[in-house]
């Protein structure tokens, strides 16, 4: 097995990721998270959040609503042109993203580009391939009390009632921006950060929870003044290693910076670094920051008709801000996460599987066991240390199952950094054992040292 394929087995068997819908055969690009893997999830999410927001006086949150207005994506660009190079194969009728499959071309390829390429199907293996087609990437949908049949001779009609779940948090944000302005009035420049699911209906999911068609995303729009961009491009470009390597513990050595060429950059971006990772499969996209110029604002302007100038506080200057974005989906630095804290070592001839994640991230700090589950006086002084901590701690468990070798694998391969066992001696002198994960080393401990 690949390194990859014992990660998805490890997090489908302790309960971290399941596939979409798996009671019904799966549903592609879609996953689950078990009641580890949100615990997981959740602490990656809460500490970009207490980083990027709570900790800084220019940066303020929002939560928008998934469903917009459709002008949002006539406005943004989306509409015209979020779509993706789509080619079928003639022989066996299975579809590809054409940049995916062949290399040297982006995704603004042709049809002539993509057949000199001479790609065979990676399917059938012949090369007889259709023209490419542009495949839009949003999912649309309803709104409101509209049948099909009530649209079906009036596109007009139709077009009104159809709207689309968010492919990006982004414009989320870019359409509360004057909201926030008429409000509070931050002074510039100040950020707008978001959390929350994106949908994408890509061509051809792959890689685990890496290409998803529903996927949350974390991203700050900063507003800046227009000739202020690069210093604070560079600032969020400082900001995002230290978030990546010194709260959530990736290794410097597994990300690479790209300076994306105009080619290849969003039709909206002036300036793109994507923050390459080595993924257990290679190296893939974990982040982008880009420099989105006033375009947004520009066509929100544009659009609605109302005014996106910001008025600066000390000079009185009316401009309309441009925009630093930095954006990440929480699926790719989940993967991120738990690829660098997969481990396979042998502890005394023994081989095993530890989850190596820093203590912040663990979805439990310590777990609690009696030595024997079938001595009640063991469980009785278990409960009681375990009652303390979990006054302390909330993320605390418990574990009487198999024998004590086997619990330890079990807290290994979940990533609990310390176990804390209470034997026949602790009912002699309060004191446990605690056990580290990754050395494997025991200590006494007292209690009321705990
Ligand atoms: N607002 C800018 C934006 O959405 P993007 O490069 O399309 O830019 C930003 O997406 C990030 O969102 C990516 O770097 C990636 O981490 C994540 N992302 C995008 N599409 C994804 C997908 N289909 N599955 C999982 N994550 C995805």
């Amino acid at each position: 097995m690949s390194k990859l394929e014992d990660i998805v087995s490890l997090c489908k068997r302790r309960g971290f990721i399941f596939p979409g819908s798996d009671v019904y055969g799966g549903m592609a690009g879609t996953w689950d998270f078990g009641p580890l893997g949100v615990t997981l999830k959740k602490k990656i999410m809460d500490a970009w959040w207490e980083y990027f927001v709570e900790s800084r006086e220019d940066v303020y949150g929002i939560d928008a609503a998934i469903i917009m207005n459709p002008r949002t994506w006539i406005a943004s660009g989306h509409t015209a042109t979020f779509a993706d190079p789509l080619v079928e194969c003639k022989e066996c009728k299975s579809r590809f993203r054409a940049d995916k499959i062949a290399d040297g071309i982006n995704e603004s390829v042709t049809t002539e580009e993509f057949l000199a390429t001479h790609t065979k199907c990676p399917v059938c293996g012949k090369e007889n391939w259709g023209p490419i087609r542009k495949f839009n990437m949003m999912f649309s949908t309803h709104v409101g009390a509209v049948l099909p049949e009530d649209t079906a001779d009036n596109p007009e009609l139709a077009e009104k009632n159809i709207a689309y779940l968010r492919p990006e948090t982004a414009q989320g944000i870019f359409t509360n921006y004057k909201n926030v302005i008429d409000t509070i009035y931050p002074n510039l420049p100040f950020g707008l950060a978001q959390q929350g699911k994106a949908f994408r209906n890509e061509i051809s999911p792959r890689d685990f929870i890496l290409r998803d068609r529903e996927c949350s995303q974390m991203e700050i729009e900063y507003f800046v003044a227009p000739d202020t961009w690069e210093e604070n491009f560079e600032k969020m470009r400082s900001l995002q290693h230290d978030f990546l390597e010194n709260i959530i513990g990736l290794d410097s050595k597994n990300i690479h910076e790209l300076e994306v060429p105009k080619e290849d950059r969003a039709f909206y971006s002036k300036r793109t670094i994507d923050f390459m990772f080595d993924y257990p499969n290679g190296e893939e996209e974990l982040m982008g920051l880009a420099y989105r110029t006033d375009f947004d604002l520009k066509n929100i302007e544009r659009e609605s008709g109302k005014s996106m100038e910001y008025r600066d506080k000390q000079t009185g200057e009316t401009f309309v801000p441009h925009v630093i974005e930095p954006s990440i989906g929480v699926e790719r630095l989940f993967l991120a996460v738990i690829s660098t804290a997969y481990t396979e070592d042998e502890i005394n001839g023994e081989k095993r599987i530890v989850l190596k994640l820093p203590e912040n991230l663990a979805p439990y700090r310590f777990c609690v066991s009696p030595l024997l589950k079938n001595k009640p006086e063991l469980v009785r002084k278990a409960q009681e240390v375990y009652d303390k901590l979990r006054k302390k701690y909330i993320n605390v468990t418990w574990d009487d199952s198999g024998n004590i070798g086997k619990r330890y694998r079990k807290q290994d391969e979940i990533g609990t950094p310390k176990c804390i066992v209470i034997d026949f001696d602790t009912l002699e002198d309060d004191t446990v054992t605690i056990r580290d994960r990754d050395t494997t080393e025991q200590i006494r401990v007292n209690i009321a040292d705990l």
